[in-house]
């Protein structure tokens, strides 16, 4: 890669930028991030990136969520077991939605769900990482006083005192071991079966959901069973797959000092096949997930972030809001991804509602006579977000199910593919976004508020929102 190097970025204007004053504790932090092992591996990173590009031929779904910030205390079993069962419970969901006949789902979908290949639901989670927040303003007035904004628990204190909320480089060092804690347990239970579908009915939903949605999913759980025993009597459910199920991690690559501390030319895994490699045998790998994404504050052409993300070999993704230009869209996908590797980068689309409709279909087009092939997924999330009159951020669920309607339906009429979606949510019962079959009101928001940025789904609303979306691919098939 012509003139770059992890740290070229450095030479770059940047966005979000993060003030230290301490810069002996940077280069301290800096440094033993330096030395300690990758997070993932490039094995893992490739096995997406070849996933990732099943997506953008329309061969595969990609599941994303998470918190919009992560914090260093939600590294618990409780915490992440609860997302972790969500977006499992969300990916069977989904596969449903993609194969409705029974016997396509027995023979097809169960086995290569479990297989460990050509999965048609990928699912990423925000997770072990997802730390740093891009801000409006770098400083906000609380109880008449100015201090610094909250930036996420990498960088600064949450805590509404000054000397809380200077930005302090040590956090670059704890992010780490956070990560690496919330990894070890996400990997630990998997492989002890927390994904194990010989009994998804054990994957703590019956508390969870409404009479019609729980009905739906006793089918679905029912189906996978039916499955399991037809696998069971030809012998073949003894692979390892049947018992686990894959996820992978992701975060907003936003503080570029952590990022190239963890970024390592590393070979790649001997299977990779030139086409996602190159000519040479290895490449710089970001290794603090397996894919990371530029947010739609710091993705200028020729600023910092564009410039780190141009030199790895991950799967990337780039968020495209409102203000972006079509021209502007596939010049960045030149410069990140010269060589027009198929689901290399994801689109992440971020318009609203209300705007979905004006930008994404110029954006396809350009993209389209471009010969780049994106995965293109829909984040119907950011573009969402409102205040209710006493000035509590939200986000309405018939809004986001909106979103994704049109994003469907839009690709669809272009010739394109929706190949996944991006959500915030948790696995709490938190009361953050308005609406969904419990009928959240704006009234009850206050009761379970605790996101430290935006809102997000709770389990109910995430669930429901995969129902319905299977729904729109189920009624695809069937026209
Ligand atoms: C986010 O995903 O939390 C985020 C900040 O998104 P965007 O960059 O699209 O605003
Ligand atoms: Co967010």
């Amino acid at each position: 890669m012509a003139n770059w190097s992890p740290n070229s970025w450095t030479t770059k204007p940047i966005t979000q930028d993060v003030v230290y004053e301490d810069a002996q504790g940077v280069k301290d932090a800096l440094d033993k991030l330096h030395k300690l092992p990758p997070l993932v591996t490039t094995q893992e990173i490739n096995n997406l990136k070849n996933s990732l590009r099943n997506v953008a031929l329309g061969k595969a779904f990609v599941l994303q969520g998470g918190d919009c910030a992560e914090l260093f205390d939600y590294c618990n079993q409780d915490m992440i077991e609860a997302k972790v069962k969500l977006l499992l419970q969300m990916s069977l969901i989904l596969i449903w939605g993609r194969k409705m006949n029974p016997v396509s789902l027995k023979q097809f979908n169960i086995l290569t769900f479990y297989s460990g290949a050509n999965k048609p639901v990928i699912r990423i989670a925000r997770i072990a990482g997802q730390f740093a927040k891009p801000r409006s303003s770098p400083t906000e007035v609380i109880g008449g006083v100015e201090m610094p904004s909250f930036r996420g628990d990498n960088i600064n204190g949450f805590a509404a005192d000054a000397e809380s909320r200077r930005p302090d480089p040590s956090r670059l060092v704890s992010a780490y071991f956070h990560s690496a804690a919330t990894l070890n347990y996400l990997r630990a239970s998997l492989s002890s079966g927390l994904a194990d579908l010989h009994s998804p009915l054990d994957w703590g939903l019956g508390h969870v959901i409404t009479p019609a949605i729980r009905e739906q999913y006793a089918q679905i759980v029912k189906a996978v069973k039916d499955a399991l025993k037809f696998m069971k009597t030809v012998g073949i459910d003894k692979d390892r797959g049947v018992e686990t199920a894959d996820i992978y991690t992701s975060h907003e690559g936003l503080s570029l000092e952590y990022e190239q501390s963890l970024t390592r030319l590393l070979r790649h895994p001997a299977h990779a096949s030139t086409e996602t490699t190159g000519e040479m045998g290895s490449g710089f790998y970001a290794t603090s997930g397996h894919f990371i994404w530029i947010g739609d504050r710091t993705r200028q052409l020729d600023g910092a972030h564009v410039e780190f993300f141009r030199g790895i070999a991950n799967p990337i993704g780039i968020k495209v809001g409102p203000s972006m230009q079509g021209d502007e869209l596939v010049r960045l996908l030149d410069v990140v991804n010269p060589a027009k590797e198929i689901g290399k980068v994801t689109l992440i689309s971020r318009y609203g509602a209300k705007k979905i409709a004006n930008f994404l279909p110029g954006h396809i087009a350009a993209v389209q006579a471009s010969g780049h092939i994106p995965v293109w997924q829909c984040d119907p999330m950011h573009g969402n977000t409102q205040a209710t009159p006493s000035g509590v951020k939200t986000r309405h669920f018939t809004d986001i199910l909106e979103e994704l309607r049109q994003a469907l339906e839009i690709h669809r009429a272009a010739g394109s593919f929706l190949g996944g979606m991006h959500l915030e949510l948790t696995g709490e019962a938190v009361t953050e976004c308005v609406g969904g079959a419990a009928g959240l009101t704006e009234d009850g928001l206050g009761e379970r508020y605790t996101t430290f940025c935006d809102p997000r789904l709770n389990e109910k609303q995430a669930l429901e929102l995969a129902f319905l979306v299977a729904g729109f691919y189920r009624q695809e098939s069937e026209e």
